[in-house]
């Protein structure tokens, strides 16, 4: 951190899902699949899916609204929005302008998506982060939205079983009582393997030139390549930070990781010697929502009584780049 940094307050959190609940059991209308396969491996019973017009951007105004709502911050004093989307229904304009003109936010500020796909929501807090302890920036809206229901191939049963859509939000200020809710931060990619989660936007050549191959709009990924990487990354990685930060493992209250894969979060876990009352996990009823699932698991735990505010949790996720990061954050009471 540079020096004479600016501390961060952690605002207002809030999230937002679509109504309508997909069962494990529906998906067996699509494919040859069982209840059983997809629950003893992901740990996903249930997720929720966009339906009509619904898509990202409006669970993410949604999200946005409560965020902004519980934050106390009105939103013509938000100086900034950072979108981290994976699942735009527009690449341009960007879904943070869009969100400023929903939210009536001042249109003379910076608004722009960033794409870290499940990584999203931590990558744009360590963005803000550098914005606000530089003093450039006070008060900054994050949204993290996907609906990457409508970007999967649902004839394929490995990949479709999933995913769910949501969107989770959160406003950050400077912190006035020199508290800085960002214990530690940190941001990390490895492009080398960007091939093993990819959605491919390969558009179509001129028909003065020659024809380019074309690839249709559907996330492809090679499962046991990227269970094979993250279980072997993530674990140390998180180990690591939690050290590099000069605490242990049990100074921290809760992990609340990306809701990947149950058997992931298990293996985190279990590097941490963690109770399951300290790991808040709700893939059972949302599946993986990229970017939303940390807010949404923070909130939802917060709501159902598994989180305690005015504690300590540390955050963590994984996502198509591939992209990773944690961090450390405190959680004050009113948040969400
Ligand atoms: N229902 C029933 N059978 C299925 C199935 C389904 N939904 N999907 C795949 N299968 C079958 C396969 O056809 C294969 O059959 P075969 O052995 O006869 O060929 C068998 O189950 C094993 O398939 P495989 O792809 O090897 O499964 P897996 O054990 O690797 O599990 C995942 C698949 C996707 C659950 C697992 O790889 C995973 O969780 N990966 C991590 C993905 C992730 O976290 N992505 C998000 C990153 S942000």
């Amino acid at each position: 951190m540079i020096n004479n940094a600016i501390p961060l307050r952690i605002a207002g959190v809030g999230y937002s899902v679509p109504k309508t609940v997909i069962t494990n059991e529906d998906l067996t209308k699509l494919y040859d699949t069982s209840d059983v396969w997809i629950y003893s491996r992901t740990g996903i019973k249930e997720r929720r899916i966009v339906s009509g017009n619904e898509g990202a951007f409006e669970l993410g105004v949604e999200a946005a609204k409560k965020a902004l709502s519980k934050s106390g911050i009105k939103s013509e004093d938000i100086e900034m929005i950072i979108v981290a989307t994976s699942a735009p229904s527009q690449l341009y304009p960007a879904m943070g302008c869009r969100i400023q003109a929903a939210l009536e936010i001042p249109n003379n500020i910076p608004a722009f998506d960033i794409t870290a796909a499940c990584s999203g929501l931590i990558y744009a807090l360590s963005i803000a982060r550098g914005y606000i302890a530089s003093g450039m920036y006070k008060n900054i809206l994050i949204v993290a939205t996907d609906n990457n229901s409508k970007l999967l191939d649902w004839s394929d049963r490995t990949c479709s079983i999933l995913f769910g859509d949501g969107a989770g939000a959160m406003v950050v200020t400077a912190s006035d009582d020199g508290v800085d809710d960002i214990i530690s931060i940190d941001i990390k990619s490895d492009g080398s393997i960007g091939d093993i989660i990819q959605l491919n936007l390969t558009g179509k050549n001129c028909p003065l030139v020659e024809p380019n191959e074309e690839q249709p709009l559907f996330i492809k990924m090679n499962g046991k390549e990227v269970y094979r990487f993250v279980a072997r990354v993530l674990p140390e990685y998180v180990e690591k930070l939690i050290a590099d930060a000069g605490m242990k493992a049990e100074d921290i209250d809760y992990l609340i990781p990306h809701q990947a894969n149950l058997r992931i979060i298990q293996a985190v876990q279990e590097r941490l010697g963690y109770s399951d009352e300290k790991v808040i996990t709700n893939i059972k009823y949302y599946g993986n929502t990229s970017a939303a699932s940390i807010p949404l698991a923070m909130v939802e735990g917060v709501e159902n009584g598994k989180v305690k505010l005015g504690s300590t949790a540390i955050l963590t996720g994984f996502g198509a780049g591939m992209t990773w990061g944690g961090c450390i954050v405190r959680l004050r009471e009113g948040i969400c």
